[in-house]
C-alpha cells in the first residue's frame, strides 16, 4: 500500500489521521512552504495559468524566463551554459542517450540511480561498471575503456553521483577528476541530493570537494532542495547547445510551465541569498547524525544530509518496526529491505530538513533507541506482520 500524507509539507504531517514527525521528504532547506515561494508560485499561476508556454522549447515553448533561469543556473554552477529539463529522471535518461554514440564507452558507478541505469539501456555501445566509489576498480574500467576507444575512435563518459541517495556517501569526485591526468574522459555527475545542500554556497558536492571545473556536466533536479519539479544540466556551451537541439525528451515534449520557471527563479534566489536555510538544515543534520552515532547506531559513511540507519533483521521484522514507529511513536520514515540491501539488513532512511526542530530530533532518537532494543530482544520476530 502506498502511504498517503495529509496537510502542508512540513516536519509534521498527518498520516492515517494522526500527526507524525515525517523524515521522508526531500524538502531539504524548507522551500516547499516558504512564504515567498508560495507567493511567487501563486502569483505566477494566476498571471500565466499552467498552460503557458504552449509547445516544446524549440517550437513555441521558449520564453525570456526560461532563458533567464538557465543563465542563472549556469552562473551559479560556474558553467558556460545550462539547459532546463522537465523532469530529472527523464532528463538524465535522455542526456545519456543523446551524449553517446555506439563508438563511445560509458564507465559508471555500480550504485547509480535508476535514471542513470535506464539511460545506459539506451546506449548502443559498451558500458563498464566500477565497484561503488572504488577508485582501483574505476581505473581498471578506464583502462579497458581506453583500449576500446582507441579502436572505435569514440570517447569515454564517466557517470557518477554527488550524493548517493540511499547511503548518503559522496561520490569521490575529487579523485575521479584527478584521474583525468592519466585518462581522457568526461564526467557527468548526478547531484540530485547535493544541489542546494552541499558546498559553501549550496552549489553541490563538486563545490564541496573543490572540483567544480573538473566536472564536465553537472546535473541537478528541482525536486529536492528546490522543492519543485524539473531539473537542469550545466556545462560547456557547445555540449549544452548540442543537448538543446538533440535531446528527444525535450524536443518532443512541452516545455516547463511558467509558474514552475518563475517559481524556480524565486527558489534559486532564496537558495543563493539565504544561507541561513542551509545552516538550519545542517544544525538538524548534525544533531540527528551525532545523536545516532553517540547512541551506537550504524549510520554508514554518510557525509551528507541523507541519514541511513542500518540494523540487522528480516523483512517481516522490518515491517513490524516501521509499524511500531508509526503507530506508537508517531514517526514516519522510509525503509529499504532485501533485495535492495542484503537479506538480513534493514535500512531506515531519514531525510533531515530545515523544517525539523531539535525537539523532533530528540523524540526520534529516543524512539529509535527503544525500537533497536526491542529488535535485539526479538520482540518483532515471526513471519507475520503484527503490531508491537
Ligand atoms: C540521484 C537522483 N537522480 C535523479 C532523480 C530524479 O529526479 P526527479 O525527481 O527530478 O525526476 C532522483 C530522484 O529521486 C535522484 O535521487
Amino acid at each position: 500500500m502506498v502511504p498517503k500524507h495529509e496537510g502542508e509539507v512540513g516536519s509534521r504531517m498527518k498520516f492515517r489521521g494522526k500527526e507524525m514527525i515525517v523524515w521522508s521528504l526531500n524538502n531539504y532547506i524548507g522551500l516547499a512552504n516558504h512564504p515567498e515561494v508560495r507567493k511567487t508560485d501563486g502569483e505566477s499561476a494566476t498571471r500565466w495559468g499552467l498552460g503557458t508556454p504552449m509547445g516544446a522549447r524549440m517550437m513555441s515553448g521558449q520564453t525570456n524566463q526560461h532563458e533567464l533561469l538557465e543563465q542563472q543556473l549556469a552562473e551559479f554552477e560556474k558553467k558556460e551554459d545550462a539547459y532546463l529539463l522537465n523532469f530529472g529522471y527523464q532528463g538524465m535518461v535522455s542526456i545519456i542517450e543523446t551524449l553517446v554514440s555506439r563508438h563511445d564507452v560509458i564507465v559508471y558507478d555500480a550504485e547509480s540511480h535508476a535514471c542513470i541505469i535506464d539511460g545506459l539501456r539506451l546506449h548502443f555501445g559498451k558500458r563498464f561498471v566500477f565497484a561503488h566509489n572504488d577508485m582501483e576498480s574505476l581505473e581498471k574500467q578506464l583502462q579497458r575503456a581506453a583500449k576500446l576507444v582507441e579502436k572505435t575512435g569514440g570517447g569515454i563518459l564517466v557517470i557518477t553521483e554527488g550524493v548517493f541517495g540511499m547511503s548518503g556517501d559522496l561520490g569521490k569526485l575529487d579523485e575521479i577528476v584527478a584521474l583525468k591526468e592519466k585518462y581522457n574522459f568526461r564526467i557527468l555527475c548526478d547531484d540530485a541530493h547535493g544541489f542546494g545542500t552541499m558546498g559553501t554556497t549550496g552549489a553541490g558536492v563538486s563545490e564541496h570537494l573543490g572540483v567544480m571545473d573538473g566536472i564536465d556536466l553537472y546535473f541537478g533536479t528541482f525536486a529536492k532542495a528546490m522543492a519543485g519539479i524539473g531539473g537542469f544540466v550545466a556545462g560547456p556551451e557547445p555540449i549544452i547547445n548540442y543537448l538543446r537541439y538533440n535531446m528527444r525528451s525535450q524536443i518532443f515534449a512541452k516545455s516547463l510551465p511558467m509558474p514552475m520557471v518563475e517559481g524556480s527563479l524565486k527558489r534559486l534566489e532564496l537558495l543563493r541569498t539565504k544561507p541561513e536555510l542551509r545552516e538550519k538544515l545542517w544544525t538538524i543534520v548534525n544533531a540527528l547524525q551525532n545523536g545516532l552515532r553517540e547512541r551506537g547506531f550504524d549510520i554508514g559513511n554518510t557525509n551528507s544530509p541523507v541519514t541511513p540507519i542500518f540494523m540487522k533483521g528480516s523483512v517481516p521484522e522490518a515491517t513490524n518496526v516501521i509499524l511500531d514507529l508509526r503507530e506508537n511513536y508517531n514517526i514516519f520514515c522510509s525503509i529499504v529491505v532485501y533485495p535492495v540491501v542484503p537479506k538480513d539488513v534493514i535500512l531506515f532512511r531519514l531525510i533531515p530538513t530545515a523544517m525539523h526542530t531539535l525537539e523532533d530530533v530528540e523524540i526520534t532518537l529516543n524512539a529509535f533507541s527503544e525500537v533497536k532494543e526491542k529488535l535485539a530482544a526479538g520482540k518483532y520476530a515471526g513471519d507475520r506482520v503484527r503490531m508491537a
